[in-house]
């Protein structure tokens, strides 16, 4: 009899740095004040990667050595690593290869992927089909951003928003009939949202010079308001399509596990998808949006109240636009 593989997380492990910027220490920056951004977004604080030279792959080093620890994983066994960020180290190499090579993955092949906020989803998916083939039996999936590296700490709309972090997560096959793993994966993308979110400068179509430096062009920009709007509709949406296809009710999901962009967000996709608060995993008030990182941040937060057995849908949505669903039965009790 054939026996299908499917991919289960093994271990989970987050890092951010020590550095805590407050809304108070904001205050001191932007007209701004903590009343308002908690408010409007549920941050109080956010972790700053501090020092130069210092990348992302910096933290994703130390997630990643965190879940081969958690896993006793020879890092020699890995197959493949993922990294999914909107702030690579260099433009080239990858920083998953820097990754592979700090945490001695010397039998893996490895690459970055771009999705914006729905990076590590789009990663874990990708990682997932490795495991499904056959390609791959274990894969290492990384999301971490230092999005202080990209913006601009005079606007207020952006500034109070992002954080540094990473998150790492470790994927093995499973037999599918063990009843662990990922089930199923919506992913979608609309580049018509392509000038909603972006960071102009530093590409191939404007790349570096004076001009662009001066006109504050390799930060990001988002109109906040049509973000919002238009993340609210697609993540509702595309949370009951992945429960309809998979025929759960509410009472099958042990947690919505999003990403971490703004209470208020959440809030709505709660309400919308009939999914109570307190099945949403929620840490942005301490960690901001960390972009790639948020899923596997709130992965480790939680893991400790997490069971074998446990539903979890996965969603996202960010720059592109980019946003999925992801449904998984978690293969382990948390301690
Ligand atoms: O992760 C990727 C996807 N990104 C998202 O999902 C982000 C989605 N968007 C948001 O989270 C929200 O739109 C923001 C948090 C960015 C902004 O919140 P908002 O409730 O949409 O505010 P707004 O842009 O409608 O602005 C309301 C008012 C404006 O003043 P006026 O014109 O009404 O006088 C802004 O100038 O708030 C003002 N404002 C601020 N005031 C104090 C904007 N930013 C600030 C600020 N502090 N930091």
């Amino acid at each position: 009899m054939k026996i299908v593989k499917r991919a289960s997380i093994a271990g989970v492990c987050g890092y951010v740095p020590d550095y805590v910027l407050t809304n108070n220490e904001l205050e001191q920056m932007v007209d701004t004040n903590d009343e308002w951004i908690v408010a409007r977004t549920g941050i109080h604080e956010r972790r700053i990667l501090k020092g130069e030279g210092l990348g992302t792959s910096v933290m994703a080093i130390q997630a990643a050595r965190g879940v081969l620890e958690n896993t006793a994983t020879d890092p020699t066994t890995i197959d493949f690593l993922i990294c999914a960020t909107v702030t690579p180290d260099l433009i080239i190499p990858a920083t998953a290869n820097i990754i592979s090579h700090a945490i001695g993955a010397t039998h893996a092949f490895s690459y970055d992927l771009q999705a914006a906020c729905s990076g590590f989803l789009y990663a874990l998916d990708a990682g997932a089909q490795y495991i499904a083939s056959g390609r791959a039996k274990k894969v290492m999936v990384i999301g971490a951003d230092k999005m202080s590296s990209i913006i601009d700490y005079t606007d207020r709309t952006t500034c109070i928003i992002f954080g540094d972090g990473a998150g790492a997560v470790l994927l093995t096959a499973q037999d599918a009939d063990e009843g662990y793993g990922i089930v199923d994966t919506i992913c979608k993308t609309d580049g018509a949202g392509q000038d909603l979110i972006y960071q102009k400068a530093g590409g191939s179509r404007w790349p570096v010079s004076h001009e662009t430096v001066s006109a504050k062009e390799h930060y990001v920009y988002q109109d906040g308001q049509n973000v919002f709007k238009t993340a609210v509709s697609a993540m509702s949406q595309i949370v009951l399509d992945i429960m309809a296809n998979n025929d759960l009710a509410v009472a099958d999901v042990a947690y919505l596990v999003p990403h971490q962009a703004n209470k208020r967000i959440l809030q709505m996709v709660a309400e919308r998808t009939n999914i109570p608060m307190e099945k949403v995993m929620l840490n942005l008030n301490k960690f901001g949006n960390t972009t790639a990182a948020t899923i596997p941040l709130c992965l480790w937060d939680y893991e400790h109240k997490l069971k074998k057995g446990d539903n979890l849908i996965l969603s996202s949505f960010g720059g592109g636009f980019t946003w999925g669903a992801m449904y998984m039965t978690w293969g382990y009790d948390g301690f």
